[in-house]
C-alpha cells in the first residue's frame, strides 16, 4: 500500500514555530513531528510513502532522505506553488497506482488504518474518509453519513448554526486511483471543499470510517502543547506505558542533586539542570540545553540549544532551537521563535509571539 503525507501549506496557526521549518518539523518528544507519523504507518506496513511538500523543503529531506534510516521508502513530490490539498495529491500522480492513502501532514492519531483499509475494500468504496468526534467541529470539516455509513455531506469550516453532527473528517484517507481523475493537474484543488463534493454530486461511493481512537489535528499552539500534555500521560496507545508520569532522561545529561523534577518530563541528551531548579511536567527539553540555579520550569516545551539563565521563571510557552533567557526573565503563556534573546530581569506580557532572532529588552 502506498500512502502520500501533505506536509505542504503555510502553517501560519503555528507561527513563529514555522518561521523557519515546515510544520511537520516542529519537534514532538524531541522527535519531527513527522517521523512520528511515519512509524505510525510503518507499523502498519506501509512502507511506500510520498511526501507531497511546497515550501521549507530542505529540512524535511535533509533529515528524512530516502527514508531507509526509517525503515521506509521515501519519494518527494514538490509543488512549485502550494496546489492545495488535492492538488498536492495530484502532483504526486506518478507514485500511486493502486488503492492508496492520503494523509493531512499534522495529525496524531491510534486510528486503526489496517481496519480502515479492510473496509474500503470491502465496501468497493472510491473514498474512505476516517471520522473522529470532537467537541467543536467548526475548526474542522463535519462530514454527514447515513445509515450505511455512505457520505452525504460536506461542511468544511461550518459556522454553530450550522453545525449537525459532532462527526468530523478526520484527514486520514483511502482512496483509489480513479479519483485523481477528478483533480486538474498543476491547479490549486481542496480535496475537502471540492473534490469529495465533487465525488458525491457524482455518485461516486464514499464512506465514512468512524472512529473513538486518539487523534489531534497538532496545527495551533493550543493542540501542539495538548498533543504533548496527551503523550506524556499515556492517552496515545503508541507511548503509554512508558512515558505516563515518568521522568524520562537523555544520555550525557547532568541533572544537580537539588533539582526537584515532577513528571511527566522528558530530558533530551547533554543537557544540564542546575542546583534547585524545578521542573513541573509535563516539560519537554530538547537536545543540549542548560537551565542554571533556581530556575522554574512548568508545563513548558523547550527545542534544542536553549539557554536559561537563573531565577528565570517559565511556565506554559513552547520555546524554539537556539534561544537564550537570561536570568530574572519571566515567561508565561508565550511562545518563541528559534534564536530570541530575552534579556536579564526581562517580563514578557503572557500571550507574547516572539519573532525568529528577536532581542527583547526590559521596558524602560
Ligand atoms: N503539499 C501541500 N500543499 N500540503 C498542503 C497544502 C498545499 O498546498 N495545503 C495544506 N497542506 C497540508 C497541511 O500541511 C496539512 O498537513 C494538511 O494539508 C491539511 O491542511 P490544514 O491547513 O492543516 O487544514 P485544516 O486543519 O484547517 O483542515 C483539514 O484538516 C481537518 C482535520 O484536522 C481539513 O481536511 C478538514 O476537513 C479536517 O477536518
Ligand atoms: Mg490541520
Amino acid at each position: 500500500m502506498q500512502a502520500v503525507i501533505l506536509v505542504g501549506g503555510q502553517a501560519t496557526r503555528l507561527l513563529p514555530l514555522t518561521c523557519n521549518i515546515p510544520k511537520v518539523m516542529v519537534p514532538v518528544l524531541n522527535i519531527p513531528f513527522l517521523e512520528h507519523v511515519i512509524r505510525y504507518l510503518k507499523e502498519h506496513q506501509i512502507k511506500h510513502i510520498t511526501l507531497a511538500h511546497s515550501r521549507l523543503t530542505q529540512p524535511i529531506e535533509s533529515y528524512f532522505g530516502d527514508g531507509s534510516q526509517f525503515g521506509v521508502r521515501l519519494s518527494y513530490a514538490v509543488e512549485d506553488t502550494p496546489l492545495g490539498t488535492a492538488g498536492a495529491v495530484k502532483n504526486a500522480e506518478r507514485y500511486l497506482d493502486e488503492t492508496f492513502l492520503a494523509l493531512n501532514g499534522d495529525i496524531f492519531t491510534d486510528l486503526d488504518i489496517t481496519a480502515m483499509i479492510a473496509s474500503h475494500l470491502e465496501r468497493k468504496a472510491k473514498a474512505t474518509i476516517a471520522l473522529t468526534p470532537v467537541d467543536d467541529p467548526t475548526s474542522y470539516g463535519l462530514i454527514e453519513t447515513n445509515a450505511q455509513g455512505r457520505v452525504t455531506r460536506f461542511l468544511e469550516k461550518p459556522k454553530w448554526s450550522q453545525v449537525t453532527t459532532n462527526m468530523i473528517n478526520a484527514g486520514t484517507y483511502v482512496l483509489e486511483p480513479e479519483v485523481l481523475a477528478y483533480i486538474p493537474p498543476q491547479t490549486k484543488v481542496s480535496i475537502e471543499r471540492e473534490v469529495f463534493p465533487l465525488l458525491l454530486d457524482q455518485g461516486e461511493p464514499i464512506y465514512g470510517y468512524p472512529s473513538s481512537a486518539y487523534w489531534i489535528d497538532m496545527g495551533t499552539p493550543e493542540k501542539y502543547l495538548q498533543l504533548h500534555r496527551d503523550l506524556l500521560s499515556g492517552k496515545s496507545s503508541q507511548y503509554a506505558p512508558a512515558l505516563s508520569g515518568e521522568v524520562v532522561i537523555g544520555g550525557q545529561s547532568r541533572i544537580h542533586p537539588t533539582a526537584q523534577i515532577k513528571g511527566p518530563v522528558m530530558i533530551g541528551d547533554n543537557c544540564t539542570i542546575g542546583r534547585n531548579a524545578r521542573l513541573t511536567g509535563p516539560v519537554v527539553i530538547g537536545a543540549g540545553c542548560t537551565i542554571l540555579e533556581d530556575t522554574v520550569i512548568e508545563e513548558s516545551i523547550i527545542w534544542r540549544n536553549v539557554q536559561l539563565g537563573q531565577h528565570v521563571n517559565l511556565r506554559n510557552s513552547i520555546i524554539a532551537d537556539n534561544c537564550c533567557l537570561n536570568a530574572d526573565s519571566t515567561i508565561e503563556d508565550s511562545i518563541l521563535g528559534d534564536n530570541v534573546t530575552v534579556a536579564s530581569g526581562c517580563k514578557l506580557e503572557p500571550g507574547s509571539k516572539i519573532w525568529p532572532g528577536t532581542t527583547v529588552e526590559p521596558k524602560t
